[in-house]
């Protein structure tokens, strides 16, 4: 065999076991590549070894010396095996290890807008007290925005700079149907009317939803808003339950350490009526308007107001998440931009 063809061979060898004892994963897998190699009756190396016979007499020197080098590198790439996996250690990996200290992709998981979070909690605080969830229209008659709700019809709560009436045009021709005007509703207080129309009392329900109103948006108005009204009647209520109810509610919502104040004002469909104040960290804020019924509204859906009584109320749903997430313009809400929407 001539010289250059047994240390081809030779090399092709100790890369072969370099490999195989690198890459076995356990000690059965590395006595198999052992023998493979380094086996005393069988293994390559010993076929290699007679080889040497067949080299020219000139190159034995050459050949003998070469043949020594790769038996040790062999042996000492298989002990070196034996250590590693005697360490417990992995097996090394060609080409690029994975960095694990790298950062991952964080993945981008949708969630529901703050405002409708808060009403799912709203709900669930006055479900546990038991108000059940009314629904009513957002494009509203005058009959329940005004009419039912006790309000004249020179009120200024009517003033069209104060609402969005609609021009309502015939489908077909285009022109007005002269016929009853709508409103974007400008109060939840609608929902009142809808269901005291359709129910006999006892009443228990809150509504939660859209109202408009033409205001320019600052940072503490916008011209659309949600509200939750609640409205209770039944026989001998009184301002007392009401004052419970908010008390409890407040304190659900916000914290044990809220107080709730009454603060003597107008509405043409409560009498009395009350502002509502939280008092909350250091604080106080107006939430909205409470009442106890106004006999005339019964009257309007048909209850006598001799027989029953009920309290209403309507609180600002984004004034109630600003507080209690300490949010400062409404505007945020609406702006859809995901930086704040991720906060919640
Ligand atoms: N509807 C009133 C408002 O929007 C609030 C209110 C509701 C007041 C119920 C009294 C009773 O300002």
């Amino acid at each position: 065999m001539p010289l250059t063809d047994f240390l081809t061979e030779l090399d092709s060898l100790q890369n072969d076991a370099a490999i195989s004892f690198t890459a076995a994963a356990d000690t059965a897998a590395l006595e198999d590549a052992r023998i493979e190699f380094l086996g005393a009756k069988s293994g390559r190396l010993k076929a290699i070894q007679k080889g040497l016979g067949t080299v020219g007499k000139d190159d034995k020197p050459a050949a003998g010396k070469r043949f020594n080098e790769v038996k040790q590198a062999i042996e000492a790439a298989f002990e070196q095996a034996q250590q590693r996996l005697a360490a417990g250690g992995p097996a090394k990996k060609a080409g690029p290890q994975f960095d694990i200290t790298l950062p991952g992709k964080r993945l981008r998981v949708g969630r529901l807008h703050p405002i409708s979070q808060t009403i799912d909690e709203l709900k669930d605080i006055m479900g546990r007290l038991g108000f059940s969830a009314a629904d009513g229209p957002e494009i509203e008659d005058e009959y329940h925005n005004f009419n039912a709700l006790n309000i004249p019809l020179e009120h200024p709560a009517r003033d069209p700079l104060d609402n969005f009436y609609l021009s309502v045009a015939d489908s077909t021709s285009g022109a007005s149907t002269g016929g009853e005007t709508l409103l974007l509703r400008s109060q939840t207080s609608t929902v009142q009317i809808r269901v005291m129309e359709t129910t006999r009392p006892p009443i228990r329900i809150i509504s939660l939803g859209r109202v408009y109103r033409p205001d320019t948006a600052d940072a503490t108005h916008y011209p659309m808003f949600h509200q939750m009204e609640g409205l209770l009647i039944d026989r001998k209520v009184t301002m007392a339950d009401l004052k419970s109810v908010l008390r409890l509610f407040a304190t659900s919502y916000l914290g044990k350490d809220v107080h709730v104040r009454f603060r003597p004002s107008f509405f043409p469909f409560t009498e009395p009526s009350v502002e509502v104040d939280m008092h909350w960290n250091d604080r106080w804020m107006e939430f909205g308007g409470a009442g106890m019924v106004d006999p005339n509204v019964l009257r309007a859906v048909g209850y006598d107001p001799d027989e029953v009584s009920g309290f209403a109320f309507g609180l600002g749903v984004e004034r109630l998440c600003m507080r209690r997430h300490g949010v400062t313009d409404i505007r945020d809400f609406y702006r859809n931009d995901v930086r704040f929407l991720e906060q919640f």
